[in-house]
């Protein structure tokens, strides 16, 4: 590392704990970081499959179903058995389940056979160990998220397949997290569907050891006229979510809810390109599945969008506004302690805002759409800053969310300075339902 970058991070910390010391009313900072150029997209990733036969499990990633479950999903180019064995001892798999195959074609292309099966019910906080279509050839591994707080989650929104985006996953993987979540916008395939497949094989390392909780970007809509006219169908055939399970399930893979650490944090994963209009299916949804949480019980609940709700980029402007005209209100109402979005490439926190003004019963908003995509930056700002933007800056990252206790979260945000991961933004989110100020009558 040279000394100007390593300064670049000392002022960056200089910053932070100027920050840290303001009220929040003053806050309002562009940060002065200059950044590195653009990287190269990467060429179509090669995985540890590379010299297998059509058997060999490839893409494997995990999510999330119900308390104690696991969904794994992986892929084999010719047929095979949709049977996982697991146990916690590796090279022992003392139980199984057996799931689904699916296919699907787009245009000239055909996918591979897309396995699916449900594992569990398993210990928390425990390291299970797995192998996918009974191939011996790879042995995969995953520790369950606990069932308690402290939960660790890494956020982080609009990938892509780039040098950066290794950057930014090397980066993920030296962090100590139980769960990923992503706002959208996954391997940037444009319609080139091999590209779905190279980015399975970039984010495995990552994704078979730990779930990995999306919701779709505009990136997955990829429909083409008269030739492709259903939307979502590489996103809906590749990346399975648990619409099905948890207490309110939405039958709608474009979004969903989940509960972790035991229920004490609640996760909405919302559907930016699904229909949320007033008495739209996810509108109703959405109602019900708020209508279901116990702030007595749910310390933090939070949500994920797309396109964000607020900002202060010139990228995208208005586009998150209608979604947000139809639900903010219901967020609000529910105390959702923080909402965090894609779609921009860059990163902004805001402070709690409701109906455009500062109010401190309404979520926090984030904007985290810097993963690393070959769209590059969005580094335009609308100026001034807006009093409610408290931090900006269009640098790649990516966040992590320690919800340490039933008050108390702690935010952090982590730039790519270079190659080293630089912590850039860093701010406790306290929980709405522990503040007696925004409690309702009915709990
Ligand atoms: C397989 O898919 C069918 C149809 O979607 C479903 O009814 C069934 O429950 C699935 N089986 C498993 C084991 O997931
Ligand atoms: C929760 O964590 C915060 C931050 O570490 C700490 O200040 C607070 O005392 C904790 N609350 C309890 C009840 O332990
Ligand atoms: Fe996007």
């Amino acid at each position: 590392m040279s000394t100007g970058r390593r300064r670049g991070g000392t002022a960056a910390l200089a910053l932070l704990a100027a920050l840290s010391a303001l009220p929040a009313a003053c806050l309002a900072v562009t940060s002065p970081y200059v950044r590195p150029a653009p990287r190269a997209t990467l060429p179509l990733h090669k995985g540890a499959d590379d010299d297998a036969d059509g058997q060999t499990p490839q893409q494997v990633h995990i999510s999330m179903v119900g308390a104690d479950k696991m969904r794994v999903t992986w892929i084999t180019d010719d047929a095979a058995p949709a049977i996982v064995e697991y146990g916690t001892t590796s090279g022992q798999y003392p139980l199984s389940a057996t799931g689904n195959t699916t296919t699907y074609s787009y245009v000239l292309y055909k996918s591979g056979n897309i396995h699916d099966a449900v594992i569990g019910p398993m210990q928390p906080s425990t390291t299970y160990y797995y192998r996918c279509s009974s191939n011996p050839s790879r042995e995969f591994s995953f520790r369950t998220p606990p069932a308690t707080l402290p939960f660790k989650f890494v956020i982080v929104g609009d990938l892509g397949q780039t040098e950066w985006t290794e950057s930014t996953l090397k980066h993920i993987a030296a962090a100590d997290y139980d769960v990923l979540l992503l706002p959208g916008d996954l391997s940037y395939a444009d319609l080139v569907q091999p590209r779905w497949d190279s980015y399975g094989r970039l984010v495995e390392p990552l994704a078979s050891a730990r779930p990995w909780m999306v919701t779709e970007g505009n990136h997955e809509v990829e429909k083409l006229p008269v030739v492709e006219p259903a939307p979502f169908k590489a996103y809906n055939a590749r990346w399975r979510m648990p619409h099905d399970a948890g207490a309110t399930p939405s039958g709608d893979n474009l979004y969903y809810s989940f509960d972790a650490a035991g229920g004490a944090v609640h996760v909405l994963m919302l559907g930016s390109y699904a229909d949320h209009a007033v008495g739209s299916a996810q509108h109703e949804w959405l109602r019900r599945d708020l209508a279901a949480v116990d702030r007595g019980e749910t310390a933090f609940v939070v949500a994920l969008v797309h396109a964000p709700w607020y900002s202060s980029n010139e990228a995208h402007r208005g586009e998150g506004d209608a979604m947000r005209g139809a639900m903010e209100a219901l967020l609000r109402g529910a105390r959702v302690d923080a909402v965090f979005a894609g779609h921009v490439h860059a990163y902004e926190r805001f402070a709690r805002v409701y109906g455009g003004e500062e109010d401190p019963c309404a979520p926090v908003y984030l904007t985290v759409g810097d993963g690393g995509n070959r769209e590059g930056l969005a580094g335009r700002y609308a100026d001034p800053q807006p009093a409610a933007s408290a931090f900006r800056e269009a640098s790649f990252g990516h966040g992590r969310l320690e919800v340490v206790n039933a008050t108390h979260a702690l935010w952090a945000w982590h730039r790519n300075d270079d190659d080293e991961p630089v912590l850039a933004d860093q701010v406790w989110i306290t929980s709405l339902a522990a503040n007696p100020a925004c409690r309702r009558n009915n709990n």
